[in-house]
């Protein structure tokens, strides 16, 4: 904030920013909020801060989008329906490296910063891995100097809190604006007309040609709302722009002529109902008709824009996919592909061969999951009744696209209806992934395994036809936020050892490898963890009233809660262990603190009942005196990104035990790891590359792989076969199955029993359990060796470069995007002058 260009005033740089920044603090106390010292709240200290925080980004913003217009480089636009992005007060300090500075200022005023970075509500706009991938890329994008934007809605409601009450889930609204967001902007100027329903009209023009006209529609407008994004230690600030919806200026005449002034108005503002809630389900789409018409909200006004701020600087729309790259995350946005060639050739006047050229060459889409369910699909009659130009537009790529088909593989019917974009069952539906993958240049996937599932299961056939498109970003995440913030102990400990030039290149944490035989590191490194650990413990006592043992081994599964993610084989675990402490009361026990968090999807009952049965297995587990505290069961409610932050660095285990083949990716797996915890794992995913990365003999893997469970599904796979040969697996079963958990209501628990024995325990939990049991033996013996265990996560988080979302931005930008890193230059000079219109 001062440099050469500005001589100090007091004589030290160092009191001219403390002075710098409680002059704005104070300022937007008084003149932003009209706020003084009777009446200053909390609340509006938080905020006066977050002003002042803002100030200092807001240079650089307007410095970077100058840039961007007088250097012209070719931009990302990253659309994704979810950016879970959690706090941002102390991530933007840190990006700013302010973070000193602004302690000391607020300090010399009598505040504690700490308070007010835990004060301040997680903007919590999406469900799981795919919004914060989405988050964690925007951050990588401005730090490398990736000209990008993230493209969202901005829900009024994020996803719900979750309130534990008596063990079972309660959803809460999540009113996270109630408080004012100080990190964004409105752009009333931006604001982009969204049409819904209507009928679609042909016509010719003189020349003879069709034009189509999509008329006596509904229409929302969409408004812009901007976020600065500041990269980590660069002046490059990006922007991450949210819609939300208002009305028209136009009321309903009928109903004013009636004279029903409150029906006209009522309208008006059912339609603000689009951008109102996030829908809180993590792969299971919804099929619901406002959650599609998000989705198109979403996409028209994005696509509006792009074309709008290409068309500030270029008229030629054939050269967009030079200037422009459209990233969509999942198929949620993949309406901005019949959007675009919407706008182009109804408005733009292009030909279709013309417009379908820029659109492939501008799209590529990233697919988050194999899980069949959850492969988006919409009915037809929902396009043919809210979106009826674009149902024409989609059967025309189809038809084009199956003209292509029948080419290159003739009579092969069976691929004309696997690969058709309209799926013809009772019900005609839209496959939304098939859109997506005829409308890019690029596919990708997000772990190395994923992507092989893709292209020889999922999307086969389109492999067959289009292999060049197909390719693997295996995800990660920033460094920043999952090492720097959340686990400051341990930061500071790698600076102090090796430097801070990971921040920026996380594969320079392969430095501390030969530190394993450093006892003074080692020493060091055990005493963060504990640490960390004492104030998990602390946070239990708090918010669960359960005294646990910081001795004890961490062992934490935190992630949505969901069949294929196997929270209950963990559960299986539990008990077994409850089992073999109450056989041998006197027995040595590697004692152990098992952890969960996570949501379930308000609809999704048999999740829920899984959050039930962990907290019913737990009472009675804590409160059995002859357990004493060998075992606690804790489940923490309301899993988020800050609470995230506080489990990952003080865990020992890292549970990643789904059922190989089921999970796209994980992310939270790379954070544990980062944060020095060994992981027990399926070979699915990115642990596969997890434990490429270090080594086999520092993870625990357990269970059957991908193909083997393919096989064993392709033979026959009966889970009563392992039920009635395991006594320790069957005992835990009846045990559930008879209510020993719950003896108020003994059948609570039979669904989940009947899902595993009578249902065919579709993610093979019970083929997996003695695989399971016996690692989780491997891991309690290595734990009774505390140096090789330390030795063992060091060696983890040593390996974790590969995992860096920096990584992950730099290959999108090379192999999918094409574009290149771009420096933002300060502008030295003061230039208040130009914030004035010529
Ligand atoms: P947007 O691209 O329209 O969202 O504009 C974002 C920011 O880019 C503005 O706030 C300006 O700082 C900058 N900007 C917009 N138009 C121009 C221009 O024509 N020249 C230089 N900078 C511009």
């Amino acid at each position: 904030m001062t440099d050469e260009a500005f001589p100090s005033e007091s004589g030290s740089p160092e009191l001219d920013t403390m002075m710098l920044i409680i002059k704005s603090f104070l300022e937007h106390l008084e003149y932003t909020l009209g706020k003084d010292k009777y009446s200053a709240t909390r609340h509006d200290i938080f905020n006066a801060l977050a002003y002042a925080v803002r100030d200092r980004m807001v240079e650089r913003w307007l410095d970077t989008q100058q840039a961007y217009y007088n250097e012209d480089p070719k931009r990302i636009y990253y659309v994704s329906m979810e950016f879970l992005m959690g706090k941002t007060l102390e991530n933007s300090l840190v990006n700013l490296g302010l973070l000193a500075e602004f302690r000391e200022a607020m300090n010399s005023l009598g505040y504690d910063l700490d308070e007010f970075i835990e004060r301040e509500q997680d903007a919590g706009l999406g469900n799981g891995g795919l919004g914060r991938l989405a988050a964690c890329f925007l951050d990588s994008m401005a730090t490398m100097g990736v000209p990008g934007y993230g493209y969202g809605i901005r829900y009024e409601y994020g996803i719900f809190r979750q309130n534990i009450i008596d063990g079972s889930q309660v959803e809460i609204p999540d009113n996270w604006l109630r408080y004012r967001n100080p990190w964004e902007m409105d752009r009333q100027e931006h604001l982009h007309p969204v049409k819904f329903y209507g009928r679609v009209v042909e016509r010719k023009d003189t020349e003879g040609n069709t034009l189509f006209d999509w008329i006596d529609t509904e229409d929302v407008m969409a408004m812009a709302y901007d976020t600065p994004i500041p990269g980590y230690g660069t002046n490059t600030v990006n922007t991450m722009r949210l819609w939300t919806a208002k009305s028209t200026r136009e009321f309903d005449l009928s109903f004013f002529n009636e004279g029903n002034y409150i029906r006209a108005v009522e309208k008006k503002m059912l339609t603000e109902n689009i951008s109102k809630v996030l829908y809180p389900a993590d792969n299971v789409p919804e099929g619901k008709e406002l959650r599609f018409k998000q989705e198109y909200f979403l996409a028209c006004a994005t696509v509006h824009d792009v074309i709008y701020r290409f068309h500030k600087q270029h008229e030629d729309l054939r050269r967009l996919p030079e200037k422009a790259a459209i990233q969509l995350n999942d198929t949620h946005p993949a309406l901005c592909i019949p959007e675009m060639m919407r706008v182009l050739i109804d408005h733009h006047r292009l030909d279709w061969e013309t417009a379908w050229n820029i659109t492939t060459r501008t799209f590529a889409y990233t697919n988050h999951t194999i899980l069949p369910e959850a492969l988006e699909k919409w009915p037809v009659w929902f396009f043919e009744h809210i979106l009826p130009r674009h149902i024409q537009i989609i059967y025309e790529i189809n038809d084009r696209f199956l003209t292509a088909v029948r080419t290159r593989f003739p009579g092969d019917t069976g691929k004309l209806e696997r690969m058709s974009l309209i799926e013809e069952h009772w019900e005609r539906k839209v496959r939304m992934a098939n859109l997506a993958v005829v409308g890019s240049h690029s596919v990708n996937g997000v772990a190395a395994l994923h992507t092989e599932i893709i292209k020889e299961h999922v999307f086969k056939d389109f492999f067959e036809m289009y292999p060049e498109r197909f390719n693997n970003k295996t995800n990660g995440i920033t460094q920043r936020r999952w090492l720097k913030c959340a686990n400051p102990d341990q930061a500071r400990l790698i600076g102090d050892t090796i430097g801070n030039g990971w921040t920026t290149d996380l594969y320079k944490l392969t430095q501390l490898r030969p530190l394993v035989d450093d006892p003074a590191f080692m020493a060091q490194w055990q005493q963060v963890k504990r640490t960390n650990k004492d104030k998990l413990a602390e946070y239990i006592l708090k918010h669960n009233c359960i005294q646990v043992n910081a001795d004890s081994l961490f062992d934490c599964q935190v992630k949505r809660i969901h069949e294929y993610k196997r929270q209950l084989l963990n559960v299986l675990h539990v008990i077994t262990l409850y089992n073999r402490i109450k056989a041998n009361p006197d027995g040595d026990f590697v004692p152990r603190t098992i952890i969960f968090s996570g949501k379930a999807a308000p609809a999704y009952a048999i999740a829920k009942l899984i959050i039930r049965l962990i907290n019913a297995v737990g009472d009675v587990i804590n409160n059995d005196s002859q357990v004493g505290d060998r075992l606690k069961v804790v489940f923490l409610a309301n899993y988020s990104v800050s609470l995230a932050e506080k489990i990952f660095p003080a865990a020992d285990l890292s549970e990643q035990i789904s059922t190989a083949g089921t999970e796209a990716s994980g992310t939270g797996n790379m954070k544990f790891a980062l944060n020095g915890a060994l992981t027990i794992g399926t070979l699915d995913g990115a642990n596969i590359e997890i434990m490429e990365e270090v080594g086999r003999d520092n993870i625990f893997i357990f269970g059957m792989n991908a193909d083997e469970v393919e096989d064993l599904r392709r033979r026959g796979y009966n889970p009563r076969d392992y039920y009635s040969r395991n006594p320790e697996l069957k005992k835990v079963l009846d045990m559930i199955a008879e209510g020993y958990f719950f003896p108020a209501n003994r059948d609570l628990f039979r669904p989940i029993v009947d899902s595993l024995l009578n249902q065919g325990d579709h993610y093979m939990l019970l083929a997996d359990y003695a695989s399971y049991v016996a690692c989780q033996e491997e891991v309690s013996r290595l734990y009774l060796d505390r140096e090789q265990w330390a030795r063992k996560a060091i060696l983890n988080c040593a390996g974790m470069g590969k995992f860096s979302s920096d990584r992950t931005i730099a290959e999108y930008a090379r192999e999918i995007w094409d574009v290149e890193p771009f420096e933002v230059h300060p502008v030295l000079e003061y230039r208040q002058h130009d914030v004035i219109p010529d």
